[in-house]
């Protein structure tokens, strides 16, 4: 017989759906009923509230050393981050007080991927700028040239930084739109996968889909910096990854290369790229993630003098009905951090939970 005390705290709404099987599964759960996130003091105050032994908790919700010791001390038992980025959560602690921590890999993959490389094409090819100069009446006649072109991606050397799940899969996408790559990630070289790409161009090749052989290689990051068209970043942010892309390594780039950022903002130095962008070191930028968001309206980013070459998104990579809200822990983050949720809270039911790959600290169930 479930529980009934047992409570589930989820810091956001992340569909009906999804959370009907929290419901499902025997557990009282409350919703924060604000699309705004918790403040930090009602999130301590939760995790403190009788029977409260499990956290649905988002990419926006600092879930520091204070709320987990507060939530162990009370019998939180899981931290499911509806979420693959876990840089707002302390892992260390949260594995330290026995806290499982879970997240959403995998499902999220595609839809970021192929966002990445559109908002790599929305730049290269000004699509901004020219549905503005539709809507805005300026769109006097056509003209071969005037009043801008763009880049094509095509035939591009693109810098992938990070090749993780999604900048495996970025690259992957790459290849269909005929670039040579370069791949750099500070943790390892994959040499299989290198192996894999460049089969696939060959192939492409050899059957006469690509008009050139193109080349895949891994090199280090000064190398792809200063060779590439396009870099995109796909590092979850660490210590080591923090400002990789700083003043020094813009200074690298070539002026007519472009820089995406899917992955978190502070792995780019944002000041850095805003004078980079004013200065025309590089061509320009897209960025989904900022280092603090919504991005700031005192942000260097929003300098009207770089607009034209900088394309902003509202952290929307995976923001896709299906990828955000799908209850099926196997296609959608809902349903996945669900599902981690209750391999913690309900093992007799959704089986052995160390069998999970979506669990980042199995250890604590040992
Ligand atoms: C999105 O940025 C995520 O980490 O899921």
């Amino acid at each position: 017989m479930p529980d009934s005390s047992a409570r589930v705290y989820a810091t956001c709404d992340i569909g009906d759906a999804a959370l009907a099987r929290v419901r499902a599964a025997g557990l009282r759960l409350e919703v924060h009923a604000s699309p705004l996130p918790p403040a930090h003091d009602l999130l301590l105050r939760k995790v403190q509230e009788p029977g409260l032994i499990g956290l649905l908790t988002t990419l926006r919700d600092p879930i520091d050393a204070a709320l987990l010791a507060a939530g162990a001390a009370n019998g939180l038992r899981v931290v499911a981050q509806c979420a693959v980025g876990l840089d707002n959560v302390d892992l260390a602690t949260a594995t330290r007080l026995k806290i499982v921590v879970t997240h959403t890999p995998d499902v999220l993959t595609a839809a970021t991927a192929e966002f990445a490389l559109f908002a790599l094409g929305t730049l290269a090819r000004k699509l901004a700028a020219s549905e503005q100069l539709v809507r805005s009446g300026n769109w006097s006649h056509w003209h071969p040239y005037l009043p801008f072109l763009g880049q094509e991606v095509h035939g591009m050397t693109i810098g992938i930084i990070g090749v993780g799940r999604i900048g495996r899969a970025f690259a992957a996408r790459c290849i269909g739109l005929d670039t040579d790559l370069l791949l750099h990630d500070p943790r390892h070289q994959d040499a299989a996968l290198i192996e894999a790409l460049q089969a696939e161009c060959d192939l492409r090749f050899r059957h006469g889909l690509s008009r050139e052989q193109h080349r895949v290689r891994f090199v280090d990051l000064p190398t792809l910096l200063e060779e590439s068209d396009a870099v995109s970043l796909h590092l979850p942010l660490r210590a080591d990854t923090h400002h990789l892309i700083d003043r020094a390594a813009l200074r690298r780039m070539k002026p007519e290369a472009l820089l995406v950022n899917t992955a978190r903002g502070a792995v780019v130095d944002e000041l850095a790229v805003a004078e980079a962008l004013r200065k025309r070191w590089i061509a320009g930028a897209a960025l989904d993630v900022f280092a603090r968001e919504p991005l700031p309206p005192d942000s260097p980013l929003l300098d009207p003098a770089i607009a034209d070459r900088l394309r902003l998104f509202h952290h929307f990579a995976s923001g896709t009905k299906r990828t955000r809200l799908d209850a099926d822990p196997d296609v959608g983050m809902a349903g996945r951090a669900v599902a981690g949720l209750l391999a913690v809270l309900r093992p007799e039911t959704f089986g052995d939970p160390r069998q999970l790959p979506y669990i980042v600290n199995p250890e604590v169930l040992d």
